[in-house]
């Protein structure tokens, strides 16, 4: 199963901050943003990924994740020329993607306490769903009692549910030819709401709630930046434990070896992240669960 983090988008939800660098290389608390998401994805099992961006931010995005060796992955980069939309992610992947399934996640979107590791492959797309306060915001997806999907509308003015469909999705390979034949939405964009409303047409489509206790943030508006900065660092110093960290989480999925997190580990070692990840090795007692 392949990956797409999609980074592109103009960030004016952030100006003037996301005027001279693109917010997903924005620091939370400890790392830039495209950590978060780019841990949930390989967390998931995937290290073959596609990273979109702009045109202007691309070399900065090679300069920090590179090919993605160092993580025993393979990362490409793709250019989204314009912020058509969400669904153009599988239009611009296309060649990347290739026949496999594919996983696509939001650059901005961050994730805790659920490893989606169970979707490998799935028949379909499938789409999760997570409790908000204020809905109109989001996709909302629509529940019968016996939790099959009902509807999805993307940022209905009058929500018929509170669970918001959050930017993490899984696809079969058909993924590409139902964004490929999408219209604009009034916004001018090709929505993944469109693409799932077309899985759910085609009595394909997955939705589940989000474990019990996970956490799921969104980072793209300066109150909800400065949130996911409290969240995690009130969250790492009172477990000791980092979250998001795609150098932890190469090495506990098996991408790399030990000596590979010594490499990593060394040029890091000035701010604290170094010794983080040589304790993870000198420290077999320092446990997750
Ligand atoms: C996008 C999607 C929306 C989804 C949200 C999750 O919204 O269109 O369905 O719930 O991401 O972050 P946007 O960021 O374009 O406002």
């Amino acid at each position: 199963m392949k990956g797409i983090l999609l980074a592109g988008g103009s960030g004016t939800r952030l100006y003037p901050m996301a005027r001279g660098i693109s917010k997903h290389l924005m620091p939370i608390y400890d790392k830039p943003m495209v950590y978060y998401p780019l841990a949930t994805l390989m967390g998931a099992g995937i290290n073959e990924i596609l990273i979109i961006t702009t045109a202007e931010d691309r070399a900065a995005f090679e300069r920090l994740l590179g090919d993605g060796a160092q993580f025993g992955c393979r990362f490409e980069y793709a250019v989204q020329a314009q912020p058509n939309g969400i669904a153009e992610a599988f239009v611009v992947g296309e060649e990347f993607i290739g026949d496999d399934a594919v996983a696509l996640i939001l650059g901005d979107n961050l994730f805790y306490g659920d490893d989606f590791g169970g979707v490998a492959r799935p028949d379909g797309g499938v789409v999760f769903a997570y409790p908000v306060a204020d809905a109109r915001r989001y996709g909302v997806v629509e529940f019968d009692a016996g939790q099959q999907v009902l509807g999805i509308e993307e940022k209905p003015v009058e929500p018929r549910s509170n669970f918001a469909v959050v930017g993490l999705y899984f696809y079969d390979n058909d993924v590409v030819e139902i964004a490929k034949a999408l219209t604009p939405s009034p916004r001018g964009e090709v929505e993944i709401t469109d693409v799932n409303r077309e899985y759910l047409r085609r009595g394909k489509l997955r939705a589940e709630k989000v474990a019990q206790g996970a956490v799921w943030l969104d980072t793209g508006t300066i109150e909800s930046l400065a949130d996911a900065s409290d969240f995690v660092r009130v969250l790492e110093n009172r477990t000791g434990l980092k979250v998001g960290c795609v150098e932890e989480v190469a090495w506990r999925q098996g991408f790399i070896s030990d000596d590979d997190l010594r490499l990593l580990a060394e040029p890091l070692r000035n701010s604290g992240y170094g010794e983080y990840l040589l304790a993870l090795l000198d420290r077999p007692s320092m446990v997750r669960r």
